[in-house]
């Protein structure tokens, strides 16, 4: 079963026939929110708003080893990430839609493993290649059936936040490599991989970075809602591909 995380700007997805909603509880404490089940094109989903269904919940302090516990403990093999993110490289302009392939982590203070004393002992996992390659040729297959166009591969470097960089900040972000910036994306890929689920991110760019493109002199917070309630849209369009593929 397919699993999204649906990030800021998709709290609820609107083609999900909802069938019903379970509380879980994890050894990590409360997810986001109650797991929503139901069927998109009429295969079965689970979807959870990472900020809670009112986002309410800011960007460090999601519970993510809740969240994807409590996904896994359900049966859920793949897990497709929709995380809101600000376009540092050029052709990255506010509507693009990405599929990331690599990851920076700039975060702090988070609780990212599994793998604590009390838990499982020590344990290194694989993170060379971040994303599940499967899910993200899913990914990209289902955008081109859908006639959205989704750019294949980049660097999203994830942040801590809440604020937004300075635009120093985002001159750094691209010394290091980083292509987009996001506050979300660690360590959901990590402590996913360390449990073994298939989990691939469609960014989606509701912004330039600060200090680029239009944002020069600031983000524009409305142009940056109205982006993303558009952008979101299209991204509903490949759910149901998506889903129809071996990707779901
Ligand atoms: N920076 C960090 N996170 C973000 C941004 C950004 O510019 N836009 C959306 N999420």
């Amino acid at each position: 079963m397919l699993a999204i995380i649906g990030g800021s700007g998709l709290a609820q997805l609107s083609n999900l026939e909802v069938s019903r909603r379970q509380v879980v509880r994890t050894p990590y404490g409360e997810p986001s929110g109650a797991l929503t089940f139901g069927k998109i094109a009429g295969h079965a989903v689970v979807f959870l708003a990472r900020h809670g269904y009112g986002h309410t919940i800011p960007p460090h302090e999601v519970n993510y080893r809740a969240n994807v516990w409590a996904l896994h403990a359900q049966g859920v093999q793949n897990v497709l990430a929709i995380a809101a993110v600000g376009g540092i490289r050029h052709d990255l302009a506010p509507g693009a839609l990405v599929v990331p392939d690599q990851i920076i982590d700039y975060t702090h203070d988070r609780a990212g493993t599994f793998f604590t004393l009390t838990d499982r002992g020590v344990h290194h996992i694989d993170f060379t290649l971040p994303y599940c390659q499967t899910l993200r040729a899913a990914c990209l297959k289902a955008a081109q059936q859908a006639g959205e166009k989704a750019l294949d591969g980049g660097v999203y470097a994830a942040t801590q936040g809440p604020r937004l960089e300075s635009a120093a900040e985002i001159n750094r972000l691209e010394r290091d490599g980083a292509d987009m910036v996001g506050m979300t994306g660690m360590p959901e890929a990590a402590l996913a991989r360390e449990i073994g689920l298939c989990y691939a991110t469609i960014a989606v760019v509701v912004n330039y970075a600060a200090g680029r493109g239009s944002s020069r002199q600031g983000i524009d917070m409305h142009a940056l809602a109205a982006v993303s309630q558009q952008a979101m849209g299209r991204v509903r369009l490949i759910l149901e591909p998506l889903v129809m593929s071996d990707g779901g």
